[in-house]
């Protein structure tokens, strides 16, 4: 910080941040039902500011619900979670949720898509047009603007629905697979725009995915989810370091967690041949 930075005016490309010293999230013993049976149990992670963490694990071992209950749309059966050091009905100014299922609409523009955003969160007249102009610049869609949305591909559309999310400027971001069912040049360009984003807001992330390699190239923690409980957490290096003397791949370091899980679940194999095809070819 520059001491000539005396009275900053908080603008899209410099926001001004307090210092915090508790961590972005914080869940401690958490387990979460639905109708009385349980899909998380014990659940303890932590996020800290200005990290980027990935949550990884097949489908159905509890990312989406994990990311529901944290946000208070789910109740919890037990156990707690803080964000900033605060329950989340004090902290959702400060948070920011791109959901695992559609959430722009196809009939409008994505600026109109945006618009409506910048309207529910209550973003001044006065700010709007320019915060909405920042981030279709910031996500690479500033050409596509005043098309409707149902013209985008799937990659145009998640960048879309990132900068619906982040409007308010949230200190902190919960982003359910936001890959997931693209191809790989869109899932690189909307992870260059994630790191975009990180670069100009210094968000703290929190993300799901079950594609390993997105998790080891791209998150400085993962925490591997498997049938409800994190098996293990880590930076990739640690994850990785943990088992045979270093040499493991992200995917063995997941196979060796989930155990005999994984041979029966359909989309880890779909992802695991879709990578070996892609090696292939590649
Ligand atoms: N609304 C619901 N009612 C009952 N069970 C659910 C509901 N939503 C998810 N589940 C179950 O909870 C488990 C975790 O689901 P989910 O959190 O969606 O997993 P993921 O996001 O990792 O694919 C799965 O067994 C799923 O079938
Ligand atoms: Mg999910």
């Amino acid at each position: 910080m520059h001491a000539t930075n005396s009275s900053p005016t908080p603008s899209a490309a410099a926001v001004q941040r307090e210092p915090s010293t508790a961590p972005a999230l914080e869940i401690h013993d958490m387990t979460v039902a639905y109708h009385r049976k349980p899909v998380l149990w014990d659940v303890d992670l932590v996020v800290p500011e200005g990290k980027l963490v990935g949550i990884v694990g097949p489908n159905g071992a509890g990312k989406t619900t994990l990311i529901k209950a944290v946000l208070g749309l789910l109740p919890l059966a037990s156990g707690k979670v803080e964000i900033y050091g605060k329950p989340y009905n004090e902290q959702r100014h400060l948070i920011g949720y791109v959901p695992q299922l559609l959430s722009a609409d196809g009939a409008l523009t994505g600026y109109e898509n945006l618009l409506i955003f910048a309207k529910l969160y209550d973003l001044p007249r006065a700010v709007r047009r320019q915060r909405i102009d920042a981030l279709l610049d910031l996500m690479g869609l500033q050409n596509a603007a005043q098309q409707m949305v149902k013209t985008y591909s799937g990659g145009m559309i998640r960048r879309l629905e990132i900068a619906q999310s982040v409007l308010h400027q949230p200190r902190l971001l919960f982003l359910d697979e936001p890959t997931v069912g693209l191809d790989p040049i869109a899932r690189k360009s909307v992870w260059e725009h994630i790191q975009r984003l990180r670069r100009e807001f210094s968000t703290t992330i929190l993300l799901t995915t079950h594609y390993m390699e997105e998790a080891e190239g791209h998150c400085q923690r993962v925490a591997i989810l498997h049938r409800g409980k994190v098996v293990a957490i880590g930076s990739p290096a640690q994850l990785k370091a943990s088992l045979n003397g270093g040499t493991a791949t992200l995917d063995q370091v997941f196979a060796h967690y989930a155990g005999a899980e994984i041979e029966t679940s359909g989309s880890y194999i779909e992802v695991s041949r879709t990578r070996t095809d892609a090696r292939r070819v590649g």
